[in-house]
């Protein structure tokens, strides 16, 4: 019994600080905060996102419905307090206000040099700077409708692609004409130009800092920052020491050439701006490479789910290419003058980014700058926050059959999807919306008229709309299609 005794002790001590609503991060709270809900989680750990795995927005939102905590819901991530907001009500507090302006950054994160790129610079001067350069010189209207041309000559590679693939194989694979499309669209944005060599080597690069960023890692939950268990800290330094390279040696050979008040990409931009908003070279390596890392994933698996749905539901591919050969015939190829003519391709669109929001869990997390109550829970600083968007856009009680693919909801009533109605706000919302958004829809809108006009989207095998929650929110088995050409007399 004596020698019991201190283990009995000891597993009461944990019990105790354990067993509180949203477990153990929370274990010096919970008293000062009576309305909190949320899963004990286990001792020391709490509700880690690899226990959840590749289906963590179904998981959270399964375990804030069992908790009645919609609203909030309190978990711990290690001995990291977190939030986690499945309604729009609360969703609005947490992106809109001005208490979760701060992002909590990953080591991984850190080491690849984001913390000086717009996404988790906190939210100071440096940021405000950062986000009236990304607003005024990189995703301007002039700018979108400039990089057009380079936007149509994509496309045109990527059909070239598809019926290439289909003389060779029979069955087109979608996946990997996506990811190079993307890949080319915003390397070319960001450089203008760029070589084969380069262009393969960034590439990579962009795959390894995927797996870095997305790879669960300890040390980013718990108090272990001086250990490496999976060598990513390694990993990053080798990474980011090759995009300084590459990247780097980019914007001095540009420099040197000292030819960039005419260009139309972002480097150029960058180059050009007025001497008081001049960046170093190492922030504009930073940036760069931030806008290649976001801007490619998020279209390609967006596009690789609109396609997915198109092959599924043939009849509304048929409504989608009426409606173009209405508006565009088939003589000429889809344009961007054309996309305010074309409601019914735009509420497709919607309704994937609602059923599959590419960041079901707005990708990158807010934090707690101060204090601050959300509805009546009172949120201590230093709190990760995350909004469920995955959930809310499945409610029930919001959206009418959530779980029907229907496009026609968004020709009965317009909903905005750019982050002033939190029903559906794929691209988040508040001051850290994603700036890239008005460029990311017109990529995916022209590039989806494109692929409809030319082409009859045929099922090769089932579609199986299983999903895996990377960076991104993926098809776990890539798309494969049939193809039929639709527009013979024209070329690509
Ligand atoms: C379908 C395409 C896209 C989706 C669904 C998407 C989604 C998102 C989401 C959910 C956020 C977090 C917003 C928040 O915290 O409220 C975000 C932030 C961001 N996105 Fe996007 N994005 C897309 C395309 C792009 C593109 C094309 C770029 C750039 C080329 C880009 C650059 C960024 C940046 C830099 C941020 C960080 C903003 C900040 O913290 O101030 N995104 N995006």
């Amino acid at each position: 019994m004596t020698i019991l005794l201190p283990f009995l002790i000891f597993f009461a001590i944990l019990l105790n600080y354990w067993l509180v609503p949203g477990g153990f991060a929370w274990r010096s709270h919970h008293q000062s905060h009576p309305k909190l809900r949320g899963p004990c989680g286990w001792p020391i750990l709490g509700t880690l996102p690899d226990q959840m795995g590749a289906l963590a927005h179904r998981k959270l939102a399964a375990m804030a419905a069992s908790h009645c905590a919609a609203r909030l819901m309190a978990f711990s991530l290690g001995n990291t307090r977190a939030v986690i907001s499945s309604h729009p009500e609360t969703a609005k507090e947490i992106l809109c206000g001005s208490s979760f302006s701060d992002r909590p950054i990953k080591v991984s994160a850190r080491l690849l040099m984001f913390e000086r790129a717009i996404g988790f610079a906190p939210s100071g001067k440096y940021w405000r700077h950062l986000r009236r350069i990304a607003a005024n010189y990189m995703f301007s209207p002039r700018r979108i409708s400039s990089l057009e041309t380079l936007r149509q000559r994509v496309a045109d590679e990527m059909l070239e692609g598809v019926w290439k693939e289909r003389e060779e194989r029979g069955v087109v694979e979608l996946r990997g004409i996506f990811q190079r499309g993307s890949l080319s669209n915003i390397l070319e944005s960001v450089f203008g130009s760029c070589l084969d060599l380069e262009r393969a080597e960034l590439g990579n690069m962009v795959r390894e800092g995927y797996d870095l960023i997305a790879n669960f890692n300890w040390e980013d939950y718990l108090p272990l920052r001086f250990l490496d268990f999976y060598g990513v800290k390694r990993k990053c330094h080798r990474l980011s020491g090759k995009v300084k390279n590459v990247v780097g040696q980019m914007v001095r050979e540009r420099k040197r050439a000292g030819e960039f008040s005419g260009g139309n990409d972002f480097l150029s931009a960058l180059l050009s701006l007025p001497t008081e908003d001049q960046l170093n070279d190492s922030d504009m390596v930073a940036v760069l490479w931030e806008m290649i890392f976001r801007g490619t994933d998020t279209i390609s698996v967006l596009l690789e789910w609109i396609m997915a749905r198109m092959v599924l539901h043939q009849d509304i591919q048929t409504k989608v290419q009426e409606e173009l050969d209405k508006c565009v015939g088939n003589h000429r190829h889809v344009q961007d003058s054309d996309l305010p003519n074309l409601p019914y391709l735009q509420a497709v669109v919607k309704e994937v980014l609602r059923m599959h929001p590419p960041g079901p869990l707005l990708s990158w997390a807010r934090l707690a700058v101060h204090d601050v109550h959300v509805g009546k829970v009172l949120v201590p600083a230093g709190t990760t926050a995350m909004v469920n968007m995955w959930a809310i856009t499945h409610d029930p009680s919001i959206w009418k059959d959530p779980w029907t693919f229907n496009p026609e909801r968004f020709i009965d009533e317009d909903v905005s999807i750019m982050g002033s109605d939190l029903r559906l706000a794929p691209f988040g919302s508040g001051r850290r919306v994603c700036p890239g958004k008005a460029l990311g829809l017109a990529t995916v809108h022209l590039w989806l008229g494109r692929l409809l006009h030319q082409f009859r989207w045929l099922p090769a095998q089932h579609v199986d709309l299983s999903e895996c929650l990377k960076l991104s929110l993926e098809m776990k088995t890539p798309l494969a299609c049939r193809v039929v050409r639709r527009c013979s007399g024209m070329s690509f």
